[in-house]
């Protein structure tokens, strides 16, 4: 099975990467704890597994492998549920303050203590599924209406899952960020709110919720294993996954955070690009990515404030090798556990065991029998049909 991988094309830049503490002053401590605070309080939340892949470990030729499996969270299908819906909550929060003066507690707002208020605040965002489907659940459980951008290439399968959860869901012509772009300016018009989980100019609030949000889900790790990893591989759409995992394991093992290897689909490699001019660039994306989570043309500059200062290498992974490795999480080699994971679930994983099964990738990012190296499996099946596809091939 790993014979799939070896022949694979990685495109490797390492990058040095600039002085300065954004993984503490643009995501504060402050802000991880409030988000960890409210979230683990929400009805139905569970710690998710931290898996170790022993047998794929040994295969590999180092020391250990641990998958952090979000397949199960809050039964959204991914890590995307911390965000969105907490972003939405905060927004809502701060709203309802401004209009009537007062300081108001999320705790009452999810109580409907508020309820006529609340359904006079629209939240809207572009999505590629997990985040939309993210708010959506948040917007029911706090009683919000919601409006949710979809792109052309966006499964059914997806568009469904966020109207069952109440949203009124509108496809448009063109990719992600066009879908970004006609949210934005609908918002602008009908008054409505943004809840972004990318940033531009102007626009950081929310995007720095969402980030806070995914913090939970280091917060878990570290509780997980007591040595820190050496390696930490992080998939990239417009990097606020990587970046609110940088800020929390910096914030957590300061000096003895692993090394950031930061991997994107060869069809849109937006934050690879930037790594090589060394400041944001925008990435034409031509051909869809089956990696629909990252599937993102342009970088949240928020996020790549963080990345900019923490991350030593940027890879891009072809698509040949997306399928082979969600086959080999379902059908895993020796005692390791049968793992569920969705297309963007495994970018980490397929590079890792494409690039620890090349000479040459192996000294580039120092992968020996002594690394350690930590991987965020950052969706389950989240949308079955494709997954039931791949896994018949
Ligand atoms: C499952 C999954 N993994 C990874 C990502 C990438 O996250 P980000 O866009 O914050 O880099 C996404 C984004 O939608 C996603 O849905």
């Amino acid at each position: 099975m790993i014979k799939d991988f070896a022949n694979s094309k990685l495109e490797h830049t390492g990058f040095d990467p600039h002085s300065g503490s954004a993984y503490e002053t643009v995501l504060t401590r402050d802000d991880f704890n409030n988000a960890t605070q409210e979230i683990t309080t929400w009805q139905g939340y569970e710690a998710t597994p931290l898996h170790e892949l022993k047998a794929l470990a040994d295969a590999l030729e180092i020391d250990s492998i641990y998958y952090k499996d979000e397949g199960s969270r809050f039964n959204l299908g991914s890590f995307k549920a911390l965000g969105g819906a907490y972003a939405g909550l905060k927004l809502v929060q701060r709203e309802l303050s401004k209009r009537l003066d007062l300081k108001i507690s999320t705790a009452d707002i999810r109580a409907g203590k508020y309820k006529d208020d609340v359904a006079k605040i629209t939240l809207v965002s572009a999505t590629d599924g997990n985040h939309g489907r993210s708010l959506s659940w948040g917007a029911k459980m706090f009683g919000a209406p919601c409006k949710i951008y979809i792109h052309s290439e966006v499964s059914e399968g997806r568009a469904q899952s966020m109207r069952d959860l109440g949203a009124d869901v509108i496809r448009i012509d063109g990719d992600y960020d066009a879908s970004v772009d006609s949210a934005r300016i609908d918002a602008e018009k009908n008054d409505w709110f943004v809840v972004s989980d990318t940033s531009w100019e102007g626009y950081t609030q929310p995007p720095v919720d969402v980030m806070a949000g995914y913090g939970v889900m280091t917060n878990e790790i570290v509780s997980q294993i007591s040595v820190p990893p050496t390696h930490v591989f992080l998939q990239g759409g417009v990097g606020g996954l990587a970046a609110g995992v940088i800020a929390s394991l910096r914030q957590h093992w300061e000096e003895n955070s692993p090394r950031v290897i930061i991997v994107e689909s060869e069809l849109a490699a937006c934050l690879y690009k930037s790594a090589l001019a060394d400041e944001i660039q925008t990435f034409e994306i031509e051909e869809e990515t089956l990696m629909a989570g990252l599937s993102c043309g342009e970088p949240s500059e928020l996020a790549w404030q963080i990345l900019r200062e923490n991350a030593q290498d940027f890879i891009t992974m072809p698509e040949e090798i997306v399928a082979p490795a969600m086959r080999l999480l379902a059908r895993p080699l020796g005692d390791d556990p049968k793992i569920v994971a969705g297309e963007s679930a495994i970018a980490g994983l397929a590079t890792l065991v494409s690039a620890a099964s090349q000479k040459s990738m192996r000294e580039a990012l120092s992968l020996s029998a002594r690394s350690r190296v930590l991987l965020i499996g950052s969706e389950g099946a989240t949308d079955p049909e494709i997954y039931r596809e791949i896994m018949a091939g």
